[in-house]
């Protein structure tokens, strides 16, 4: 199967940003595991993150023309972006929405995710380990693959 694990805004800085919030581990650690538990499940995965809406936008444009699978950080885009939202919509593969943070325990503005009423299934709160249960769970809907 194949998937893309996309990341929005500020998670290039993971390891030095806000470590109490988002822990120690690096955007290269990251990048990393998720490769390491793409390739102990059999899945095709490309890692990517950028700070530019468009960018992001062509890269689900990409994945929704490929059919390919969707691991989505959106960052703060997860808050105001009805374009990222729009592009998520046209996905046609399964979408997991992650955070690596509570965003339900922090400030107001981050309780809402527009992304999530167009994704598959959202996780928050258990860190890095989002990303990795993420894939488990794609890995599940293409056994063998
Ligand atoms: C985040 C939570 C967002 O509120 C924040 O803007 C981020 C990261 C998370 O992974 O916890 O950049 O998506």
């Amino acid at each position: 199967m194949r998937v893309y694990v996309l990341n929005g805004p500020n998670l290039g800085r993971l390891g030095t940003r806000e470590p109490e919030v988002y822990g120690a581990t690096t955007y290269a650690d990251l990048v990393a595991l998720c490769e390491s538990t793409a390739r102990e499940l059999g899945l095709d995965v490309t890692v990517r993150q950028t700070d530019a809406e468009h960018e992001m936008l062509g890269w689900l444009h990409e994945a929704a023309d490929e059919g390919a699978a969707v691991v989505l950080n959106p960052a703060a885009w997860s808050h105001y972006s009805y374009a990222v939202r729009d592009a998520c919509a046209m996905l046609r593969g399964p979408l997991v929405e992650v955070h690596i943070s509570n965003i339900h325990t922090r400030e107001e503005f981050r309780h809402h995710s527009v992304v999530s009423a167009v994704a598959t299934g959202v996780i928050a709160g258990l860190g890095i380990d989002g990303y990795c249960l993420a894939l488990r769970h794609l890995a599940t809907l293409a056994p063998g693959r």
